[in-house]
């Protein structure tokens, strides 16, 4: 009998890749998929294709019963809750809970690179919650995912069009990934019959610094971008100014504080395993995106 896979957060831009990559890979039937989020409205495309939908939120621990009840595999999508400490990793205990009631054989879980040793703030959460899959006794795949490249968005734009972009990242190194290649990556390990627990890292097959990745912006664009290298207090009091809210400046900040300090310097061939597929390199990635830089 095949396996029912239901996977979170599935109106989220990584859950729509993965359930594309479900449903394209013929390897299960749509009837076999669940598919949840807080507004089932948004997954009425899904729905359409024969993709069973369900309501869950994290916040509401009835709302989780219901929805994971006769999932096999449950892939459990990390929330995008960082507004209040805490939050978020009790949104995920609570799918963890509601995993290991529903019955689960399987969880699997998107959580990050070097959640141990990370000095970013919300690491913690991706701790706790590996942990809290690990206490249940149930199997599982935890995919600690490396940073997007679709991440470069948020400052590569207003970067170009400065021609300076502000980085505390120094000399650190990361292998950026685009969310497709953990979206293909994740759904063959949901709709796979693995049993026993394994921990992935995905990542890209090459490190940068931002000086490189600059480079290469400029070589794909043919605009001009100088990395000014600034102290973490310095990056601080620049997002201040351009009016990022208080809660997320010292989440963006640590993000290159964790990079220079080499917590994030690795490659593994996690990523490329999993997906069968050769991964997209940052420079066919950055090639592809030239519209979305120049703004
Ligand atoms: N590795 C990286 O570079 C990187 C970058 C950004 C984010 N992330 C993490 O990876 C996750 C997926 O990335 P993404 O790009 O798909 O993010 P996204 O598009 O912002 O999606 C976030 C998802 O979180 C779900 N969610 C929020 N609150 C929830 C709640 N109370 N209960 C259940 N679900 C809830 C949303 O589902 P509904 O609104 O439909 O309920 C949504 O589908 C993010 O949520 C974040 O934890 C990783």
């Amino acid at each position: 009998m095949s396996e029912t896979l239901l996977v979170t957060g599935a109106t989220g831009k990584l859950g729509n890749l993965i359930l594309d990559e479900l449903l394209a890979s013929g390897k299960v039937a749509p009837a076999d998929i669940i598919a949840t989020s807080r507004d089932t409205a948004k997954l009425a495309g899904y729905a359409a294709k024969g993709v069973q939908t369900r309501a869950a939120d994290f916040d509401d621990a009835a709302s989780l019963d219901a929805a994971f009840k006769g999932a096999d595999r449950i892939l459990i999508v990390s929330t995008d809750a960082l507004d209040e400490p805490g939050k978020r990793l009790r949104q995920h205990l609570a799918a963890v809970a509601a995993a290991k009631k529903a019955g689960a054989k399987h969880i699997l879980y998107t959580s990050m690179p070097n959640p141990e040793t990370s000095v970013i703030p919300f690491a913690p959460d991706h701790l706790g919650t590996e942990n809290a899959i690990k206490a249940t006794g149930i199997a599982y795949t935890i995919l600690r995912n490396g940073w997007y490249m679709e991440n470069l968005f948020m400052a590569l734009p207003h970067a170009l069009s400065e021609g300076k972009w502000y980085s505390a990242s120094g000399k650190g190194k990361l292998a950026h990934i685009t969310r497709a290649d953990i979206a293909r990556a994740a759904a063959n390990a949901l709709a796979s019959s693995s049993t026993g627990n394994a921990t992935y890292t995905l990542t890209g097959e090459k490190t940068h610094t931002v000086d490189e990745i600059a480079a290469l912006v400029s070589n794909v664009t043919g605009k001009p971008l100088e990395v000014v290298h600034v102290t973490d207090e310095q990056l601080a009091g620049g997002l201040k100014a351009a009016g990022l809210p208080d809660f997320i400046i010292p989440v963006v900040v640590s993000f290159d504080t964790n990079t220079r300090e080499g917590h994030i310097d690795m490659v593994t061939a996690d990523a490329g395993k999993l997906s069968g597929q050769k991964l997209t390199a940052l420079e066919d990635f950055l090639a592809a995106s030239k519209p979305v830089l120049l703004g």
